[in-house]
């Protein structure tokens, strides 16, 4: 059975939208409580497909996991196995990556299969593995499976080519327990590793200078359990901000952390939004004035993030001249402008930067989610679009977004999801 949403467009948005717990914190926070040696409880857990799919791989792994309410989960890695992951769930989603860092760290062992996810052009993870190496472990591939093994993790420098968020959390990971200390240079900035190495720091690790670009790891022998609140979704705010910014009459963004949100704020102060940025929220109100040109590049954080350029794309069609989308952290991040192009926008894509030639009227059409946020922009296109929209594939947008549909239709959206 496959799903599908169907948005009527030309709808206003009026009301409040609450934002969930970070996905890609908690796509790492998850494989992070295995390294306990007790049990975690974590607070504000998003009821999205990727959670659910990790949750499958911890039940592989004997954790004992228990949804306490909507968004609370307890772990519990006591009598956990370190069996081979070779199952379904681990191409589900790419984040299974994270039980590399965190087997190896516990096990000094660790056997996985590729990950999955989103195609966003090629994903390497020889960052990864090379942080693992230095650290002391041996690594083989074999039948499309990864096998790690270490007699001693031992701590170490390693400088990291490219700020990788990923390369940044499973090496860190895996370092908790090495003997002596583990600093990683050009270390990821993003908030979702300051989250990651604060779970770890309430269980007992010694992780030092979190949202730096050095981050000084001290191994220790053992780690407990604690209790953790996961941070508000930065890229799912910025997803319905934009929309906000697109159709809204009056719409409040609550739960967010506004500085997490500085670069995208500041774009769409240059685009001409009306907004008011409060302790945790953000509101926005319509504007009568033409929307302005402006040009983006996407960088690691604190700059602005690449996973909400697709979506940002949408609004450009509404902004008045030639605006400019230059991505740099993936290869092919535009899978969504041929979508938008059927629907009316005016866009070109070369070298890597998309031209957004505005404003152009959208008209509702047959679109495919391609990946998350291009779903997410296709759902963004949906509601300014004329007419109605159909958009298949969703299931790469249930990865990331909860509730969608439903956060949408509180806000006045006429916009349905069904089985096929
Ligand atoms: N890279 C390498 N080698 C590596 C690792 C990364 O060359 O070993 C390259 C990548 O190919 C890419 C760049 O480094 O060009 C940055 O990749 P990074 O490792 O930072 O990305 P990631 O950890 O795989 C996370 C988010 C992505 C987000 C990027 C960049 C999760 C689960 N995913 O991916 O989020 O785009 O950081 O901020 O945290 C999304 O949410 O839609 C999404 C794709």
């Amino acid at each position: 059975m496959e799903k599908v949403i169907k948005i009527e467009g030309g709808h206003h948005l009026n009301g409040t939208v609450r934002i969930s717990g970070s996905k890609n914190a908690t796509v790492a926070l998850i494989p992070a409580c295995v390294l306990g040696n007790e049990p975690v409880t974590i607070y504000g857990v998003p009821n999205i497909s990727d959670v659910q799919s990790l949750i499958v791989l911890l039940n592989e792994l004997g954790v004992y996991v228990e949804k306490r309410d909507e968004e609370t989960l307890y772990i519990d890695p006591t009598h956990m196995e370190n069996i081979p992951m070779v199952s379904k769930a681990v191409s589900k989603l790419r984040a299974s990556y994270y039980f590399m860092g965190a087997l190896l760290g516990k096990f000094g062992h660790a056997e996985i299969k590729m990950p999955g996810g989103c195609y966003l052009g090629p994903r390497p993870i020889d960052l990864h593995l090379k942080g693992f190496e230095a650290l002391g472990a041996n690594i083989q591939y074999e039948n499309g499976c990864y096998i790690l093994d270490a007699k001693e993790l031992k701590g170490t420098n390693i400088f990291l080519d490219i700020s990788s968020v990923g390369a940044t959390i499973n090496i860190m990971m895996a370092a908790v327990y090495a003997k002596g200390r583990t600093v990683i240079e050009n270390a990821a900035r993003e908030p979702e590793i300051i989250d990651i190495a604060t779970l770890l720091n309430k269980m007992g690790a010694r992780i030092h200078g979190m949202g730096t670009s050095t981050l000084v790891i001290d191994g220790v022998d053992y780690l407990k359990g604690c209790i953790h609140e996961i941070i508000p979704d930065r890229i799912e705010a910025a997803t319905y901000v934009i929309m906000a910014a697109a159709m809204a009459n009056d719409m409040r963004i609550e739960n967010i952390i506004p500085q997490h949100l500085e670069a995208i704020v500041m774009k769409l102060q240059e685009v001409g939004i009306n907004m008011e940025v409060g302790s945790d929220f953000i509101h926005v109100f319509k504007t009568d004035k033409p929307l302005k040109r402006i040009e983006i590049l996407t960088k690691p954080y604190p700059g602005f993030a690449t996973d909400v350029q697709q979506p940002f794309t949408v609004l450009l069609t509404q902004c008045n001249g030639k605006s400019k989308v230059m991505e740099t952290i993936w290869e092919n991040r535009f899978m969504h402008v041929p979508y938008l192009i059927q629907m009316g926008a005016d866009i070109t894509v070369k070298n890597q930067t998309a031209t957004i030639i505005g404003p152009t009227a959208l008209t509702g059409s047959e679109v495919v989610a391609t990946d998350l946020r291009a779903g997410a922009a296709l759902v963004a296109a949906a509601l300014i679009a004329d007419g109605k929209t159909r958009i298949t594939n969703i299931e790469h947008i249930l990865r990331g977004y909860e509730n969608i549909v439903e956060k949408l239709t509180s806000v006045g959206a006429k916009i349905e999801s069904h089985e096929i």
